[in-house]
């Protein structure tokens, strides 16, 4: 067997001589978000468009999304997710090492959006940067804080997903601009120390891919170095293909590497694209719409935010518990996919 396969193929829970090795964990210790106050019913879009309440709750699941209003950005949202967050987790912007945001339409070109909401929380040393993998942009971001916490690098790491989708929309098209919606969602990762085995608290396996050739499938056709902000274009019944298959591979290869089965999840958070998607994978890893955690029919799909927010609501609505196993996943434009295993 390769060494890389080899290094795969080695259990989670690092047991050297039958003697458990303790492990730096990325344990999640608060959750927030938030919603612009504008909420947009499907009806709406009747006036405008040739669509109806009907086609996109029964293509869809979505029934309302929020849309940004004037004074809301990217950075203001997350801010706001954040805040929400540290108030959760009793803790103050000075506890936090670095903030991660995942996002695709941050405010400006440059700085990231990530350092202006380290402004905005009054927060003066660490380090703040963004990731862009669209929808899958959350799993990427939760990946590299876990790299961060696991390496030693930080002890408390602030990951966001927050997104303006709204603004990058082309109101003409039918096939897309009802999907969409604004708004932020943030949790506070911590070390901790584990035993190493896939009964500790916190990140227990990841896993992420990515495929280039699919970029006609899902892409904005504007940029900066082609000097315009251009609108998001989808070929939806494509990517649609794509995602059961993609998602319930990369759910089952996490969970693998966590020694763990799909009989283990508490909860499915998945990406909030799409219901049919949703029910779909969590079928093709036999598991019961029970164990998923739904929010598309009020947010719409809102990209990097969608499984932050879903997980903060989740706490909220009493879903998710202390010691619940978590699986989120997600797929977007690239294609980029991916999956993490977590014991809240
Ligand atoms: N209202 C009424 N009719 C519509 C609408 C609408 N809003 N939008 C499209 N239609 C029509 C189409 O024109 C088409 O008509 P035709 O048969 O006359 O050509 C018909 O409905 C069927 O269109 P499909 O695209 O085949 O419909 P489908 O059942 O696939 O549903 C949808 C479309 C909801 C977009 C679905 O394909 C989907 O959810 N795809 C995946 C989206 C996704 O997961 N994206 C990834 C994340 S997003 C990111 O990374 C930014």
């Amino acid at each position: 067997m390769p060494l890389r396969q080899a290094i795969r193929a080695l259990p989670q829970n690092n047991t050297r001589k039958g003697r458990q090795r303790l492990t730096r964990r990325a344990v999640v210790v608060g959750t927030g978000h938030y919603l612009p106050e504008r909420v947009v019913e499907n009806a709406e879009f009747e006036k405008t468009l040739d669509t109806s309440d009907e086609w996109i709750r029964a293509r869809s699941g979505i029934e309302r999304r929020h849309f940004a209003t004037e004074g809301d950005t990217t950075s203001s949202m997350a801010t706001a997710a954040a805040e929400a967050a540290l108030k959760d987790a009793k803790l103050t912007a000075d506890d936090i090492d670095a903030i991660v945001l995942a996002t695709s339409t941050a405010d400006l070109t440059f700085p990231s959006a990530a350092t202006m909401v380290q402004a905005q929380l009054g927060m003066t040393r660490g380090f703040a940067f963004d990731v862009q993998a669209v929808c899958a942009g959350f799993v990427y971001a939760l990946c590299n804080a876990n790299a961060l916490i696991a390496s030693g690098q930080a002890d408390r790491v602030l990951v966001i997903g927050a997104e303006t989708f709204s603004r990058i929309m082309d109101w003409t098209d039918r096939s897309t601009c009802v999907l969409f919606g604004d708004g932020a969602g943030a949790l506070i990762l911590e070390a901790q120390t584990g035993k190493g085995s896939n009964a500790d608290r916190g990140i227990l396996s990841t896993d992420l891919n990515s495929d280039g050739r699919y970029k006609d499938l899902l892409y904005v056709d504007g940029g900066v170095s082609t000097q315009s902000t251009g609108h998001l274009r989808m070929q939806g019944n494509q990517v649609f293909r794509h995602a059961v298959e993609k998602l319930a591979k990369t759910a089952t290869t996490a969970l693998d590497r966590a020694g763990l089965a799909a009989q283990d999840v508490d909860w499915i958070v998945p990406h909030q694209a799409n219901i049919r998607i949703i029910q779909g994978t969590a079928k093709k890893m036999g598991l019961s719409m029970d164990n998923v955690v739904v929010t598309v029919q009020d947010h719409g799909n809102t990209s990097a935010a969608s499984i932050p927010l879903a997980l903060s609501v989740g706490k909220e609505r009493g879903q998710i518990k202390p010691g619940d196993l978590i699986v989120t996943e997600a797929i977007g434009g690239g294609l980029a996919w991916g999956a993490v295993v977590l014991r809240w």
